[in-house]
C-alpha cells in the first residue's frame, strides 16, 4: 500500500491511503505557512492531538464541510460536538486503539498542555500511531521527549517537531530519532513563527550523520510516499 504524506505547515499533516484521507491537527486558515485554506482541505477522518488552537483550530469547519469523522481524546470530542455542531466523533484516550476502514489508530502519551481555545478543559495531549496495512506511522504531535517514545522502535515514519520552546528542540528530536530509529522521520512544529524558528538542514544533516534513519525534510505542501 502506498501512503501520500503531505506536510501543510506547523503540525498539520494529510496522510492519504487507497481507502482514506486522513487529516491531523487541522490549522489552515490562519496559519501563516499553510499552503491552503480549510475550504480546500480533504478528509474522511480529522485527528487531533490536543486542545490548542494550532491543532483543532479549523477541526469543525472541514468536518462540518466534509462529513469527516473527528479522532481525537473524549474532551475534544465533546468540546466539538456541543460547543461546535460536530455530527461525527470517535472518542478516545491514552493507550487505547480503534479499528477503522483505513487500519488501526492508536492515541499515544504526549508531555504537554492540552486546553481548548475558549479555555475548556482539553483533556490529556496525545499522539498517534496509525497502522496502515505492514506500515506503522508514529505522529510525537506536540511533546517533550520521553523515554517510553522507544516503544514506536522500528516504525517506517516518525514525525517529530523540531521547534524548541513548546515542544521539543532539534537536540531531543535527534535523541528521539535515535531511541525510535525509525525508517524514515520528518521534522515538524517549526519555521511557523519567529519563536519555532529553526535550521531544519542542519538538524537533517545531524540525523543522516547519527541515526540511520532518513530524513524527509518537505516544504509546506509537498508530500512524499511510504511504500
Ligand atoms: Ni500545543
Ligand atoms: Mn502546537
Amino acid at each position: 500500500m502506498s501512503i501520500t504524506v503531505t506536510w501543510l505547515g506547523h503540525g498539520c499533516w494529510s496522510i492519504k491511503t487507497e481507502a482514506a484521507t486522513l487529516l491531523l491537527d487541522p490549522f489552515l486558515d490562519d496559519s501563516p505557512t499553510a499552503p491552503i485554506k480549510a475550504d480546500q482541505a480533504e478528509a474522511d477522518f480529522i485527528l487531533v492531538s490536543h486542545g490548542h488552537f494550532d491543532h483543532v483550530a479549523d477541526a469543525a469547519k472541514i468536518a462540518l464541510r466534509t462529513g469527516a469523522a473527528v479522532v481525537a481524546n473524549f474532551e475534544i470530542c465533546e468540546w466539538l460536538s456541543k460547543q461546535q455542531g460536530v455530527q461525527k466523533t470517535e472518542p478516545m484516550n491514552l493507550g487505547g486503539g480503534i479499528a477503522a476502514p483505513f487500519g488501526r489508530i492508536e492515541m499515544t502519551l504526549a508531555h504537554h498542555s492540552s486546553q481548548l481555545p475558549d479555555g475548556a478543559y482539553g483533556g490529556n495531549p496525545g499522539g498517534f500511531l496509525l497502522t496502515l496495512g505492514e506500515k506503522r506511522l508514529y505522529f510525537a504531535c506536540d511533546t517533550a521527549l520521553f523515554d517510553e517514545m522507544a516503544r514506536f522502535q522500528g516504525v517506517d515514519l516518525a514525525v517529530l517537531p523540531i521547534g524548541d520552546r513548546f515542544t521539543m528542540g532539534p537536540a531531543a528530536a535527534l535523541q528521539a530519532v535515535q531511541m525510535i530509529a525509525p525508517k524514515f522521520v520528518a521534522p515538524a512544529h517549526y519555521n511557523t513563527w519567529p519563536p519555532i524558528a529553526q535550521d531544519v538542514h542542519a538538524w537533517a544533516k545531524a540525523v543522516r550523520q547519527q541515526t540511520d534513519a532518513a530524513p524527509l525534510v518537505v516544504q509546506p505542501g509537498e508530500s512524499f510516499n511510504i511504500d
